[in-house]
């Protein structure tokens, strides 16, 4: 039996609420079978320092709320198992968002923005009639619906996305997965030339610069790159008529 592996969290800590600036801070964990990033960070809290920040509801990749920076790159720390990655780890919280402590930063805020300015939900003219039978809509085309809906709203690719850095007004690949999404509904009775409205800019769909990051880091797996590329087809053509 091999010895387990002593590993070296290097975690960058700050607390913005109490004037502490940033800075890299070592935390020497013992690996353990199956540990995940969330297991080591909760290590860290119980036995060396009560006081790190970081966030986490589901441990099962389903809340988005613990996504943050591994050596580098957005990942969920409650589906990233520590043997897949070398003995020293450096965590760093998601950039773009409002940095609340340590690891921990406000997706929440910034995805509620995002739903308020891209009107993600169903607009219809239709009176709700509650006691009509449901009206059913084809497997294939719920399943679509569904699939894009599966978005857990991490914001792992906003934290991948060069245009996001540079432009705080970007909804990013999570915001057109969005509009994508309630385009495919035929339930919202938006036109093109409303979504145009939403997106059809810089801060939209012609702001993306197709490098993709946002498809690589999706911890779901999502067809952000497919859904990008449709879309500016289709609003190229709202722009041009
Ligand atoms: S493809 Fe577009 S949305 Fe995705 S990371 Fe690049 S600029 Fe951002
Ligand atoms: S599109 Fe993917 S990476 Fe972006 S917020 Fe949704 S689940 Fe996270
Ligand atoms: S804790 Fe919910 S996705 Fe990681």
């Amino acid at each position: 039996m091999t010895a387990p592996r002593s590993l070296t969290l290097r975690i960058l800590r700050s607390s913005p609420g109490e004037g502490i600036a940033p800075h890299w801070q070592d935390f020497l964990v013992e690996e353990a079978e199956g540990m995940t990033l969330f297991l080591a960070l909760g290590e860290v809290r119980e036995r060396l320092d009560p006081s790190l920040q970081f966030d986490f509801v589901c441990r099962a990749g389903i809340c988005g709320s613990c996504a943050m920076l591994v050596n580098g790159k957005p990942t969920l720390a409650c589906r990233c198992l520590t043997r897949d990655l070398d003995p020293l780890i450096t965590l760093a919280p998601l950039p773009v968002f409002e940095l609340i402590g340590d690891l921990s930063v406000n997706t929440g805020k910034w995805m509620r923005g995002t739903a308020e300015r891209l009107e993600t939900w169903i607009h219809s003219q239709e009176e709700t009639a509650l006691t009509a039978v449901e009206a059913p809509m084809e497997p294939a085309l719920a399943e679509a619906i569904y699939e894009l809906d599966r978005c857990i709203e991490c914001g792992c690719c906003i934290a991948g996305c060069g245009t996001a850095q540079m432009r705080p007004d970007f909804v990013g690949a999570v915001g057109l997965n969005k509009i994508a999404r309630f385009r495919l509904d035929p339930r919202d009775t938006r036109s093109d030339d409303d979504f145009y409205e939403l997106i059809g800019d810089d801060t939209g769909v012609f702001g993306c610069m197709s490098l993709l990051g946002c498809h690589d880091v999706c911890p779901k797996g999502l067809s952000l790159q497919t859904q990008i590329a449709f879309l500016r087809r289709k609003m190229v053509k709202v722009g041009v008529l």
